[in-house]
């Protein structure tokens, strides 16, 4: 039987929500704390802040161990482990903005100061923060109990980066390609295997099939590795996604095909078939900004990363193409529609952050073009971020008079549109500049429309 813990988690955003639910999930008492009262009555009245397959349903489902708060006290004092998940945003220079996280560590301290324990609070880092943050964070923690009226308190510091996908979130949490943690003490590590290890060995209940078999590789470091695992992984997969745009764009001037090359590289196992799929690029709260704090760390240490800066700048690029291909046949831009389809960084998610369709609708909105948009579920917050671009609430509705269509997001009803329908709505020259290569290009053109992909002339 496995040990039933109490955690506690601060900050009930994407990662917050997503972990307290899983830990519910597991078999443990979850309290989730946020300091925004409004989210957290919300929360109590099972209303989510962000959309997330799944996500409701397990937060329902584990409902009678989920407590939702606004206060930080009574989880200081009775949790065995906190879990600290607040945003880390980027800060004009990339480097990320370590002021939540402080904010809540001080807390942590001030509240241990207050209160009598039996063991060593354990404090997870479970916030992307800069490499060396751990011993930050428990610098911080001995600062706010220093405030307090007992400044010898006891806590141990783990890093335990996440690595869920948004859109996937709880599967991803559950079945786990690994799990890592760092910290410095062996006890601390052995309390979180324990905490992790209905996951670790897949013998919790789940109706979330297939699951894997296989129990979970379970990765133990110091803390600066487990921070620095995190940046390398993002970092390998943005540039990943960006040398297969390279290559797609080599491919459309040799006249080959990126998605047969990818196909074939990918089947070499050193290389692996997933995240080379060539089109717009990356974009979303992760990649951009953990590349770019990245890069800042590499630089702070007077180290050049040429091969991260290469990354971004070709991801760059990609979103320029899209005016290149739209130009091809539109000539001109001014006085032209364009639908973009599409507009959450990518499909099964609402969020907009970093999304290349509002970079792509401004540009096309300085060269005078008209832009309508249409996304399934991000359609209302694209309008309130961009009151120049016109959303409407059906794909159709959108290609309706269009002179160009992008394909932005290959959410699944975008990728079976109708092309012969399109072609009837859409103006000369019945343009489909294919962001994501999701569509088949002789179909498109069977349709009556003109296609264009990206790597695949
Ligand atoms: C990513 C990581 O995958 C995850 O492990 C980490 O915890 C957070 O960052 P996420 O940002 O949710 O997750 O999205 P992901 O599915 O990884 O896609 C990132 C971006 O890359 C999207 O804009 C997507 O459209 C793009 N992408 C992905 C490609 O352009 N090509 C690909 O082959 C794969």
């Amino acid at each position: 039987m496995a040990e039933r813990f109490d955690v506690g988690v601060v900050g009930a955003g994407y990662v917050g929500l997503v972990t307290g639910a899983c830990m519910a999930h597991i078999g443990h008492t979850v309290t989730c704390v946020d300091k925004n009262e409004g989210r957290i009555e919300n929360l109590k009245r099972g209303k989510l802040p962000i959309y997330e397959p799944q996500l409701g349903e397990m937060i329902a489902r584990n409902r009678k161990r989920i407590r939702f708060s606004t206060e930080l006290h009574p989880l200081v004092r009775e949790a065995d482990i906190v879990f600290i998940a607040v945003d880390t945003p980027p800060g004009d220079d990339g480097a990320a903005d370590l002021s939540n996280v402080a904010a809540v560590a001080r807390g942590i301290g001030r509240s241990l100061s207050e209160v009598e324990r039996e063991r060593p609070l354990i404090v997870v880092n479970k916030s992307t923060v800069p490499v060396g943050s751990g011993d930050y964070v428990s610098m911080l923690i001995q600062e706010g109990a220093e405030e307090g009226p007992n400044g010898e308190v006891s806590y141990r510091v783990v890093s335990n980066p996440e690595f869920l996908r948004e859109g996937s979130a709880v599967y991803d949490s559950l079945f786990p390609d690994r799990i890592v943690l760092g910290a410095e003490d062996r006890e601390a590590l052995h309390t979180m295997r324990e905490l992790y290890r209905p996951i670790i060995e897949q013998s919790f209940a789940t109706e979330l099939d297939p699951r894997p078999t296989v129990a979970v590789p379970f990765v133990t470091t110091d803390l600066a590795s487990a921070e620095m695992i995190k940046y390398a992984a993002n970092a390998f997969l943005a540039t990943k996604i960006s040398f297969a745009n390279e290559i797609a764009n080599i491919c459309e001037r040799v006249g080959a095909d990126v998605k047969s090359v990818t196909a074939g590289i990918g089947l070499d196992h050193r290389i692996g078939p997933r995240f080379l799929d060539a089109g717009i690029g990356w974009g979303g709260s992760c990649f951009p900004k953990d590349v770019r704090a990245l890069m800042a760390t590499a630089r702070e240490h007077e180290y050049e990363p040429a091969i991260l800066a290469a990354a971004v700048s070709v991801n760059e690029r990609q979103r320029r193409l899209v005016i290149t291909k739209l130009q091809r046949d539109l000539h001109t831009l001014k006085g032209k529609r364009v639908a973009l389809l599409g507009l959450s960084f990518k499909p099964n998610t609402d969020d907009l952050r970093e999304a290349p369709s509002l970079s792509i609708a401004r540009i096309l909105e300085s060269r005078g073009a008209r832009v309508v948009g249409y996304d399934p579920v991000a359609g209302k917050r694209a309008a309130a971020l961009m009151p120049e671009m016109k959303v409407v609430f059906d794909p159709y509705e959108a290609l309706k008079g269009a002179n160009a269509a992008v394909l932005v997001t290959e959410w699944e009803e975008l990728r079976n549109l109708d092309l012969e329908r399109a072609a009837t709505l859409m103006a000369r020259p019945r343009l489909l500049v294919d962001g994501r290569n999701a569509i088949e290009p002789a179909a498109a053109r069977a349709a009556g429309l003109i296609y264009q992909g990206f790597g695949r002339e």
